[in-house]
């Protein structure tokens, strides 16, 4: 077998506990290396005055993790610059707040270089190597530059928007080019690899010889859909264990006569929480009758602070959920318990386990692994239900959630209230093609999905060449 190398920007090694935070990359790509004996490669999360490209190594779990320091003026440039005020809005369509400047260009261009400088010296012929996300977009020109041959893959956690969207991105052209680089591109669902395969054909002059096969910039490339899912055998083990049975115990009884309706994100404008609560809020009003028989539970760490769009997202949801709960709350109840912590996964587990409705409602996201986990810890005999935006590449294969619009809070009312009133019957059908769909998807098929295409581009070229 083949050594995995996994190069992301955060790294995160599994711990095997449940402490994980919501993030699904590092949870997938922790459970991704499980059986690899790989090395996980990244940034260190820490800053240093000068970049040295010195190594942190550490073995977790048959796991080696390489992580490097940047400097702060690579953080602001290239994390908090290129990948999250440009490509992260951009890609999740929000043009109004990308920020093009030339100096974020030129640090993400210097962070990748740096990394690939600092990797290239770690592979060995035989590696497979696998690139996840939007901020090493350019890793395998620099791989390439430096002379690494081995095959590498990337993987795109995010969106990949419509052609006219992503020609607003200056040098849009270079970034697509740099993609070339690759032998494997991987996408979530099957509209973005089109919304990719659009803009090869129709604005880089591309060809498609074969379905997954592209032409441009004078190489060829494979492309294809891998839809993310949740490491379900581990998850399945956390809902089982002492800390997730507590949480779940602790949450039935602190709505006792009540439904839970529970939405956990980390906090971003993408994950459509203004329009949650506004729903949520339409929904009470339109329903007195039920407004105290439900309690909403947003759990949503705060994230990326430094960035002036997630500052200001978190300011409109503090008064959405203070003017809310102001106005319809009473002495012994109030309708949202809106909270900015972080709990682990198993803890989670127990609170999606005690839920009625999991509330799902991204303007746009990539994959969403919290509408799987909600799935993956319902009880079958009496399973809650699962509003899901159809905006998140999750609803391609979660269709038989509750799909709505989430800009319209009529929408996001009549779902509540379809789904409070929905029969166990219903409930169960629903629940079971769902959880079916989340079993049999899970990280490992997406893992070994993509792991055998990148590994399939080499015995095409061999037999090209025998
Ligand atoms: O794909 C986007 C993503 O990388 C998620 O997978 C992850 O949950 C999140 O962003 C983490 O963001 P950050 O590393 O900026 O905290």
């Amino acid at each position: 077998m083949n050594r995995l190398i996994v190069v992301s920007n955060r790294v995160n090694p599994p711990s095997g506990e449940g402490e994980e935070t919501v993030g699904g990359l590092a949870m997938a790509l922790a459970a991704a290396l499980r059986e690899y004996s790989g090395l996980w490669f990244g940034w260190s999360g820490k800053t240093t005055p000068q970049f040295t490209g010195q190594l942190n190594l550490e073995k977790v779990g048959g796991v080696t993790a390489a992580t490097v320091d940047l400097e702060e003026v690579d953080l602001d440039e290239y994390y908090n610059g290129y990948a999250n005020k440009t490509l992260w809005p951009l890609f999740h369509y929000r043009t109004d707040l990308a920020a093009y400047d030339r100096a974020f260009g030129t640090g993400y261009e210097r962070v990748n270089r740096r990394f690939a400088e600092t990797l290239a010296p770690l592979v060995e012929p035989d590696d497979l190597i696998w690139v996840h996300d939007y901020h090493l977009i350019p890793m395998a020109r620099e791989l390439r530059r430096l002379g690494v041959k081995n095959r590498i893959g990337f993987f795109l956690h995010v969106p990949w928007p419509a052609h006219q969207v992503f020609i607003n991105l200056p040098r849009h052209r270079q970034l697509v080019e740099a993609m070339f680089d690759y032998d494997v591109v991987g996408f979530q669902t099957q509209e973005y690899r089109q919304a990719f395969e659009e803009y090869v054909l129709s604005e880089a002059g591309g060809e498609q010889p074969a379905p997954g096969i592209l032409k441009a910039f004078g190489q060829t490339l494979n492309v294809g859909a891998f839809p993310i899912g949740l490491d379900a055998v581990d998850f399945a083990r956390m809902l089982k264990s002492a800390r997730a049975r507590r949480m779940r115990d602790l949450m039935t009884a602190c709505t006792v006569f009540r439904h839970l309706i529970v939405g956990v994100d980390r906090l971003d404008y993408s994950k459509g929480l203004e329009e949650r609560f506004l729903g949520f809020e339409r929904f009470l009003n339109e329903n007195p009758d039920m407004r105290r028989e439900v309690l909403m539970l947003q759990i949503a760490p705060v994230s990326r602070e430094s960035v002036e769009a997630y500052q200001d997202i978190r300011g409109r949801l503090d008064g959405h959920s203070g003017r809310i709960n102001g106005e319809f709350a009473d002495v012994d109840w109030n309708p949202i318990r809106y909270v900015n912590k972080n709990y682990r996964r198993d803890e989670l587990g127990g609170i999606y386990g005690a839920a009625r409705v999991g509330l799902v409602t991204p303007l746009r996201d990539g994959m969403n692994l919290v509408a799987k986990e909600f799935v993956a810890a319902q009880n079958p005999e009496d399973p809650g239900v699962l509003i899901l935006s159809r905006f998140a590449g999750a609803a391609r294969q979660l269709d038989q959630a509750l799909l709505i619009n989430p800009n319209s809070a009529e929408e996001i009312a009549d779902a509540l209230k379809r789904a409070l009133a929905m029969d166990k019957v219903e409930r169960i059908r629903r629940w079971t093609a769902l959880f079916e769909n989340v079993q049999r998807e899970d990280v490992t098929a997406w893992r070994d999905a993509f792991v055998s295409a990148l590994a399939g581009v080499e015995e095409k070229e061999e037999a090209l060449a025998g």
